[in-house]
């Protein structure tokens, strides 16, 4: 059994909860009253807080800000039917942490902290979970180097935060999405598996031209020949082909999504065949002219399942099957939403009740 650590306390005054409107909650707008702090100094975390939500002071020399160390993560806490509150697979979220911190020549977080961390902000905002079907309280793990310092080198101190804020899905439609060829978001040996800013801090400027051609989402493919899909960057990527569910394998230039290992999971059990390779574009553009290719989606903690309807490729625009037509990624999501909202039995143990 793990030790209860000491966590310092401080409420905020005033809550925001009576001036939110929780009908209103576009992604990552809208913070709840706490936030949690973990300070990383001499070797050791300390001064583990919860607090009122609200600016930091730092240095404006802090290396984060020079040299990019930071890193995330993304995960959700459900209402349940019965009204407890259920953080969805943290374990996996912590171990990625971990896995995003040692790529980044970061310290891990111990266990405890992440999870009684999680546990003591739920406690205090627990009226921030949403209870409409679709939303959630998404939680923003996130470490960042401190050491105001101009060397290039890994920080000695660091600021691990957890942020919440109350969210319905980070998509609200069907995507139209561009298979990008020019720009790359990760190569081999690079940190395209680590959760960290700057895979983010890439993606814009391609992203910003894709927007301005109409799309709502790239297509990453890898970085030597432009030939294979990865993912999307703020999600993986889900096919059907010949009623197989078909998904790029994990590998260094590929983040291994959380939601992407729930639905593979979900689709065994559910008897569909699933594979986990190399997929070529010119296996989906091919799959979509000739039908083999009959469902498409997103997936990921914030996309959650979020179906494709068209995408872009080398000028041409492909129009896939109508999403509300679609059976098997309507089934997995359904599947996927019961077992969170606690509405199908938790069979594969993914809900720790807070
Ligand atoms: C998540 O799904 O939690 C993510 O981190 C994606 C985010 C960048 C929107």
């Amino acid at each position: 059994m793990n030790e209860t650590l000491d966590i310092t306390v401080t409420k905020t005054e005033q809550t925001r909860l009576t001036v939110t409107d929780f009908s209103q909650l576009p992604f990552g707008k809208v913070f709840s009253d706490h936030m949690f702090i973990a300070e990383y100094e001499n070797g050791e975390w300390t001064n583990l807080q919860v607090l009122p939500y609200g600016p930091i002071l730092m240095s404006p020399a802090i290396s984060a800000l020079h040299y990019g160390q930071a890193i995330f993560e993304g995960m959700k806490a459900y209402r349940l039917a019965d009204g407890k509150v259920s953080v969805f697979r943290a374990e996996k979220n912590f171990e990625r942490f971990n896995k995003s911190a040692t790529r980044m020549a970061m310290p891990s977080i111990p266990e405890d902290i992440f999870m009684q961390g999680i546990a003591a902000l739920i406690e205090i905002d627990n009226k921030w979970v949403p209870n409409q079907d679709g939303y959630s309280l998404y939680i923003r793990p996130v470490m960042f180097a401190t050491d105001p310092y101009l060397g290039v080198k890994a920080s000695d101190k660091y600021t691990f935060a957890l942020l919440t804020t109350p969210t319905g899905p980070y998509y609200s439609k069907a995507l139209k999405v561009k298979i990008e060829t020019e720009y790359t978001r990760a190569d081999e040996g690079g940190v395209g598996y680590a959760k960290t800013a700057g895979n983010y801090a890439r993606s814009l400027y391609p992203f910003a031209e894709a927007q301005k051609e109409g799309f709502d989402q790239l297509i990453w493919t890898d970085a030597v020949s432009h030939e294979f899909i990865e993912e999307a960057g703020t999600a993986n990527l889900i096919f059907v082909i010949d009623g197989k569910l078909v998904t790029p394998s994990v590998r260094s230039t590929v983040l291994d999504g959380v939601t992407r290992d729930t639905i593979i999971k979900l689709a065994k059990k559910a008897g569909i065949e699933v594979e986990e390779r190399r997929v070529s574009v010119k296996e989906v553009i091919e799959g979509i002219e000739n039908g083999r290719l009959t469902d498409a989606f997103a997936a990921g903690t914030a996309a959650t399942v979020t179906p494709i309807g068209e995408i872009g490729y080398q000028g041409q625009v492909y129009k896939l099957t109508d999403p509300s037509t679609r059976t098997v990624s309507a089934g997995i999501a359904k599947t996927l939403n019961d077992i969170r909202y606690g509405l199908a039995p938790d069979e594969f143990g993914w809900n720790w009740i807070v």
